[in-house]
């Protein structure tokens, strides 16, 4: 801190005039003002004002996983910045608990004076879908038309130019697909992880076929569910058809990324795949709190609006409703708990290996019977 510099007045430090003298309700400007409408911009400001915190936490770990070589130190960063994404969507997801208190006849004292405003231009918004990796055609489209008709000239350019930037899910598949422990000399994790599948559907079958509780016809029906998770099975176990998959659309993961990112689940216990578990986790958190609120915003619009259609000009709560189903990015993230085995029917990892999975000075502790000199480098 330099010692010279000047007195920080509060007011100026945080912008205040201009902050707070942005508050202006078009229905004053009208001559028909209408209390509610404060809360109104204020409630939406406030979003904006979330939205750039994450873009710029966002942003930052795009930056971090842009390198070829991602050390632990920026996992862990990372963690801490999603962590942070993930509170404050949750407030975000009360916060329309206060704009639930402007009543449905509140809100049409100044909706027409509106439109065709609408949140659907929060470029804020899109940038922070775009960033996360929701590719422009997996967008819902509504009257024909794509997400940046409703914006102006210039927001569709800042719009198109983050569209040419690489996601947060392309790093994340870069990052998973150079993994390096999916193959050791003395150990080959996909073979092992396929064997113990097997072993373990055997075990299922013959657990069917042989009680003596259950009757022919619910037999046959647990079979018919256990052929399902075999078909599921034999996808993942063959990428000609896990490629397949993911031209059609219906998975999107590389197989190579796939397979990391199941090592990672299946072995998290041990610790350097524990940070990597939980940024993986943390993905998943943010991708199931932005449904979350597109669930709670479409409720909320139907009841403010019932079933007339948006300010943008949009279905209303049915357009919403259809956003929150479709518009979600690490979809795949969610399905890989098909493919986990329970604890006990994972492959043990050999010695050497597990030691190579630890922390360093756990490996020091188990040589020479002691627990000190820590020295948390890992592998
Ligand atoms: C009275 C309260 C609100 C109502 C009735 C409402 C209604 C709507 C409707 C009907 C749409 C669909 C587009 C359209 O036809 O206009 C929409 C989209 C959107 N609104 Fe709201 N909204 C409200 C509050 C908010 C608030 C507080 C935010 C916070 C920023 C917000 C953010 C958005 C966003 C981001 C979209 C685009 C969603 C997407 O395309 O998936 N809305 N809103």
């Amino acid at each position: 801190m330099p010692k010279s510099h000047a007195p920080v007045y509060y007011a100026d430090y945080l912008r205040l005039e201009q902050l707070l003298s942005a508050q202006l309700p078009k229905s004053t400007e009208h001559g028909a003002p209408a209390h509610d409408e404060m809360l109104f911009i204020i409630v939406h400001q406030a979003y904006e004002l979330w939205f750039k915190q994450i873009l710029f936490e966002l942003g930052s770990v795009a930056a971090d996983f842009k390198s070829d070589y991602i050390d632990e130190r920026s996992i862990g960063t990372a963690v801490a910045r999603l962590g942070r994404i993930t509170e404050i969507q949750k407030v975000l997801i009360d916060q329309l608990r206060i704009l639930e208190t402007m009543t449905p006849q509140g809100f049409l004292e100044f909706r027409d004076f509106l439109s065709p405003a609408s949140g659907f231009q929060s470029v804020q918004f899109r940038l922070i879908e775009n960033l996360l990796g929701l590719s422009a055609a997996a967008r819902l489209q509504y009257n024909h038309t794509s997400y940046h008709s409703r914006v102006t000239a210039e927001h569709q350019e800042i719009l198109r130019a983050s569209e040419l930037q690489p996601s947060l899910f392309d790093l994340v598949e870069k990052w998973l697909e150079r993994t390096p422990f999916l193959e050791f000399e003395s150990f080959n994790f996909w073979r092992s992880y396929e064997a113990a599948v097997k072993a373990m559907l055997q075990q299922d079958r013959q657990t069917i076929e042989t009680n003596p509780t259950l009757s022919e016809e619910i037999k046959l029906r647990e079979l018919q569910t256990l052929a399902k998770t075999e078909e599921s099975f034999s996808v993942l176990f063959n990428e000609t058809q896990h490629d397949a998959i993911v031209a059609a659309g219906a998975w999107r993961l590389s197989y190579k990324a796939t397979k990391a990112a199941l090592l990672i689940h299946l072995y998290r216990d041990e610790p350097v795949l524990h940070l990597p578990f939980k940024f993986l986790t943390l993905l998943v958190d943010i991708d199931e709190l932005f449904t979350t609120w597109r669930q709670r915003h479409a409720l909320m619009t139907h009841r403010m609006i019932g079933t007339k259609i948006g300010t943008g000009g949009s279905s209303g709560h049915q357009y919403l409703r259809a956003a929150a189903d479709t518009h979600k990015i690490f979809s795949d993230f969610f399905n890989l708990a098909t493919f986990l085995i329970p604890r006990t029917a994972l492959p043990l990892l050999p010695p050497d290996i597990r030691r190579r999975l630890g922390f360093f000075y756990t490996a020091q502790a188990a040589e020479h019977g002691s627990a000190s000199g820590a020295n948390p480098n890992h592998v």
